[in-house]
């Protein structure tokens, strides 16, 4: 096995925590969908398939530095929101999490000298400055739009179009 057995704990403690993040994210979608906010929950569940993404990366990963793969209990998602505005401060919130968690793993590979997991974890470092970044705009946008929520949907819709 290329990496130390408390690296094996921590990344299938990240795998946990991704599948778990794209787990309250599907939870969000529903959330927005029931809201009748269809654009919101369409974005919301590319996110739920970009974490699992994520999750899978990290567990091929293991795969490939002949480390053992646990998979454990993921996080029961909220479900009681009420506005647009706690659901993306709840996304918010899930994403600056999962960037304590990559920020933990990095600094484990670092103090390891464990120079591959440290290469390997660039990425998510990386991501996680959009997605936070992300996050935050579309915060700062549901606050400006106060209770015009269809106007939010619009520019995600312009966005989501344009990112294509
Ligand atoms: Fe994979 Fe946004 O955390």
């Amino acid at each position: 096995m290329m990496i130390s057995s408390a690296m094996n704990a921590k990344l299938n403690e990240q795998i946990q925590g991704e599948f778990s993040a794209a787990h309250g994210y599907l939870a969000m979608a529903c959330a927005f969908d029931a809201m009748g906010l269809k654009i919101l929950a369409r974005k919301f569940l590319g996110q739920h398939e970009e974490e699992r993404e994520h999750g899978m990366k990290i567990l091929h990963y293991l795969q490939e530095v002949g480390g053992t793969v646990t998979l454990s209990a993921i996080d029961e998602p909220r479900t009681d929101y009420t506005t647009a505005e706690s659901i993306v401060t709840a996304a918010l919130d899930s994403e600056l999490h999962v960037t304590k968690m990559i920020n933990e793993v990095m600094a484990l590979a670092e103090s390891e000298k464990d120079y591959a997991t440290r290469s390997f974890l660039q990425w998510f470092v990386d991501e996680q400055v959009e997605e936070v970044s992300q996050m935050t705009d579309l915060l700062n946008l549901v606050k400006m739009a106060g209770g015009n929520l269809l106007q939010v949907e619009a520019r995600v819709r312009h966005e989501m179009m344009s990112n294509k």
